[in-house]
């Protein structure tokens, strides 16, 4: 039997980042003691609060920290005060900085329909069985590309993006094995018709399909991609995509989970895996007790079923939340008439686990 202890680095960050992270841990220690394992737990500065702390947005001692964990659980990072920075000391930098570091090239963000669930007027049987998965390239593309920057007289600035065939296949690999133990159905997302790296990822992800014969694959352009999902949300099973595609598809697939704040993701491919919530720090709803911690939550089941082969207690997690739901249980994203707390609603999750 195999040691059930695991060493998880928290990473709070900004806004709504602290009071998700507190819900999902909650939740987190009572499905440990449901399923009889233990967990550790330190917790570090990461984005405006390691400015703040380190002045730095990735401090050298919380990359170390979630080097050594198994696994990291990260909130929010961002913050209006630091807007103004330069671009190596922006919140947002710590992230990619820890995105890359920890070799998480793969991130995955489900998406599903709760039926009777949702504040966006999308109707509701637009939406109804939408179940995918969001396989976004996290550590490459437009977002890592150089060179990059402002030309001196700051009339002009640039961004590369560039790809390899091996950032490619590896990201395409994890789409295909997670398409097959799925539904079968891949849809790789580029812009072949006007970019060269969309060429490259066209050809690379067409040159696997053969090593996973079970796995039907389609190509479709971004701007039409971004149609589909709205108009036939139900026919997607996997869509793998570049960075910064995967960055605006996920935000849009959000509309039919009925709100951002249910959006989990779990970023893999490197020795430790890195579980954030798709939602950013909302700073506006920060320190109110008014954030849906459900994003997070499911994050932490993600943690539980990726790095700690926990999928009982993964599983338990995510039926929890249905029930949450079902029960009519709403934060104030999905339900401004009747809102539930942050911490009321992690209390409901764990009272139903
Ligand atoms: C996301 C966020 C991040 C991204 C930001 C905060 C850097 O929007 O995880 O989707 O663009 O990757
Ligand atoms: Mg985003």
């Amino acid at each position: 039997m195999p040691e059930r202890h695991y060493r998880l680095c928290l990473l709070p960050g900004d806004g709504i980042g602290p009071e998700v992270i507190s819900a999902a841990v909650e939740v987190l220690h009572a499905a440990a003691r449901r399923f009889g394992f233990t967990l550790a737990s330190g917790s570090y500065p990461m984005g405006g609060a390691g400015l703040i702390a380190a002045g730095d947005p990735l401090p050298a001692a919380t990359l170390a920290a979630a080097q050594a964990a198994d696994a990291v659980l990260l909130g929010a990072v961002g913050a209006p005060e630091f807007d103004r920075e330069p671009p190596a000391r922006k919140p947002e930098s710590g992230l990619l900085r820890l995105r890359s570091a920890l070799g998480a090239f793969a991130n995955l963000r489900p998406i599903r329909h709760y039926p009777g669930v949702g504040s966006i007027p999308l109707k509701d049987e637009w939406a109804a069985g939408a179940d995918f998965l969001i396989v976004r390239e996290l550590t490459g593309g437009i977002y890592f590309g150089q060179p990059r920057g402002f030309e001196a007289s700051r009339q002009a600035a640039f961004n590369t993006m560039r790809y390899s065939v091996g950032e490619i296949e590896r990201v395409a690999r994890v789409a295909f094995a997670l398409a097959a133990e799925r539904r079968g159905k891949l849809a790789s997302v580029d812009k072949a018709n006007v970019l060269e790296t969309s060429q490259l990822w066209r050809e690379t992800v067409t040159r696997l399909a053969p090593d996973f014969a079970g796995v039907s694959l389609e190509h479709l352009y971004i701007d039409n991609a971004a149609m589909q999902i709205l108009l036939r949300p139900r026919d997607f099973d996997v869509i793998l995509t570049a960075n910064l595609f995967g960055d605006i598809l996920s935000d849009e697939a959000a509309v039919l989970a009925g709100s951002l704040g249910l959006l989990p993701s779990a970023s893999l491919g490197g020795p430790v895996g890195l579980y954030e919530p798709v939602h950013g720090s909302a700073p506006a709803l920060a320190g109110q007790d008014v954030a849906n911690p459900l994003g997070a939550i499911l994050s932490a089941a993600m943690l539980l079923r990726h790095s700690c082969r926990e999928p009982q207690a993964a599983a338990a997690i995510e039926a929890a939340v249905l029930r949450a739901l079902e029960d009519g249980l709403r934060t104030r994203d999905l339900d401004a008439a009747r809102p539930l707390g942050c911490r009321a609603m992690a209390a409901a999750v764990i009272a139903r686990l």
